[in-house]
């Protein structure tokens, strides 16, 4: 945009900045002088939705060791055969590595593409190869699928909290991010519907809804069985789309899986699955299945951005799944991930006063904790910093105002013993907390504005 009527020192985004030229002087350093602001003033409209999440800011000080941090999402990989693992690896550099280290196709590894058929097989979904497309990671696949439907001022609608990432992608396209009400068992169809006839009423276009069906980040509710059919009946009727979201549906506590909602109607779903919790994030390998025709158009989206996903850690995913028992693997995770959260849960129980409410998750990795009317959980996390536990606040799972007192913990990657411990110094910050409240009021002065139920504990 030019910068009609303006001083061109004001403006132009090329001008030295005086007070920059000033230390330059008296420091004697030979740097640019370029105002900091013109790069900012060059930037797309689009980047203003592009934010450092409240969870990224936080890594920094929840990774101290002396900290328990319950914020960040990261899967135990101290459970995986590390030594076998590198062992096979360096195999497969040494007996494949021309293939391995060349670039690859931008669909992905054609084996891999028939081993994560198999693996979506285990949810009910008869899916080709063909159709799906290896991303870097599930996130690259949020990315593309946004890149390809959304215009800016389109409603995307998702849960209310929903998965800070994909909201990450959302904002970055200027979608306009509709929230819809959940409880214990996941969204609620009736909400859905509502929310769906508020939107249209008010001349806007929705184009998909954003959805985690199974053990939600950051709720830790599974969308009920029998709410699946509606769900897909609900968007099939008003033409939007579906985008299911589904990293965790394989890390049930007691092995039990649900429907994909894929499975019931591949015409209107697209997939995205990762490997990121049940093998191993670092290697960001993740997929996207959708109907043939948007399969080739993210194709083509993702040539843009990568050419192509990383053709060596594609392969290490697909020799992991050839040689590795990892179905075994998997029941290892699940395993772990039960006693981390039953850890918790006592723990929530044993220590924190009245008032409190919490989601009783049956996988994944993800508490979502209600505190008590008054504490702001935003504004209450440096004081729990100081207490050595990090949690990630519920503020940052929404588009707008909601979730001041809620937070998400996660159990997932401290031991047993350091979660309990992680609990009873938040259970300490918060006794301490609403001691403030009672005596000097309030610390939650903002409003819980918007048509939806904030969470799955309050609606
Ligand atoms: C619901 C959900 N979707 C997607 C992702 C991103 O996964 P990936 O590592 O495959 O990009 C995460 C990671 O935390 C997640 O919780």
């Amino acid at each position: 945009m030019s910068d009609q009527g303006t001083q061109p020192s004001d403006t132009d985004p090329t001008a030295p900045d005086p007070q920059a030229q000033q230390e330059q002087a008296s420091s004697g350093r030979q740097t640019s002088v370029y105002n900091l602001d013109a790069h900012t003033r060059r930037y797309a409209q689009r980047t203003a939705g592009m934010t450092a999440s409240e969870i990224r800011a936080l890594f920094s000080v929840a990774s101290r060791p002396e900290v328990v941090s319950l914020a960040g999402g990261m899967p135990n990989l101290a459970a995986l055969p590390l030594d076998s693992l590198g062992e096979e690896i360096a195999r497969l550099v040494s007996t494949d590595g021309q293939a391995a280290l060349q670039y690859g196709s931008a669909q992905g590894v054609p084996q891999l593409r028939e081993q994560i058929c198999e693996i979506m097989s285990l949810e009910g979904i008869d899916a080709h190869p063909d159709d799906v497309m290896v991303t870097v990671g599930s996130q690259m696949a949020m990315d593309l699928v946004t890149r390809v439907f959304v215009d800016p001022g389109d409603v995307v609608l998702a849960e209310g909290p929903s998965f800070v990432g994909a909201l990450g992608s959302f904002a970055a396209y200027q979608a306009d991010i509709v929230h819809v009400a959940m409880d214990s068992d996941g969204l609620q169809p009736e909400a859905l519907r509502q929310t769906i006839d508020e939107v249209t009423r008010q001349g806007k276009r929705i184009k998909f809804l954003y959805t985690i069906p199974n053990f939600h980040n950051p709720a830790g509710v599974t969308l009920a069985t029998e709410r699946r059919a509606e769900v897909l009946d609900i968007c099939a009727r008003h033409g939007i789309m579906v985008l299911e979201d589904n990293p965790y549906g394989l890390l049930g506590f007691d092995g039990q899986t649900y429907p994909a909602l894929r499975a019931s109607d591949p015409d209107n779903v697209v997939y995205l699955g990762s490997f990121s919790k049940v093998f191993a994030s670092g290697l960001r390998v993740g997929w996207v299945l959708a109907p043939h025709a948007v399969r080739e158009k993210l194709v083509l989206a993702a040539e843009s951005a990568t050419l192509c996903p990383p053709t060596l850690n594609q392969m290490i995913v697909s020799r992991y799944l050839s040689t590795h028992d990892w179905q075994g693997q998997i029941k290892v995770f699940q395993e772990q991930y039960r006693e981390r959260r039953d850890a918790m849960l006592g723990a929530l129980e044993q220590h924190m006063p009245a008032g409190c409410d919490w989601t009783h998750p049956e996988g994944g990795f993800y508490v979502w904790f209600t505190a008590p009317e008054g504490v702001d959980a935003k504004a209450m996390l440096p004081r729990a910093v100081t207490q050595r536990v990090a949690y990630a606040s519920g503020t940052g799972f929404y588009s707008g105002e909601f979730g001041n007192r809620q937070m998400r913990l996660s159990f997932c990657y401290p031991t047993p013993e350091r979660i309990h411990e992680g609990v009873r110094r938040l259970a300490n910050t918060i006794t301490e907390e609403l001691d403030l409240v009672h005596t000097f009021g309030s610390a939650d002065r903002r409003p819980m504005t918007g048509p939806q139920a904030p969470s799955p504990d309050t609606a």
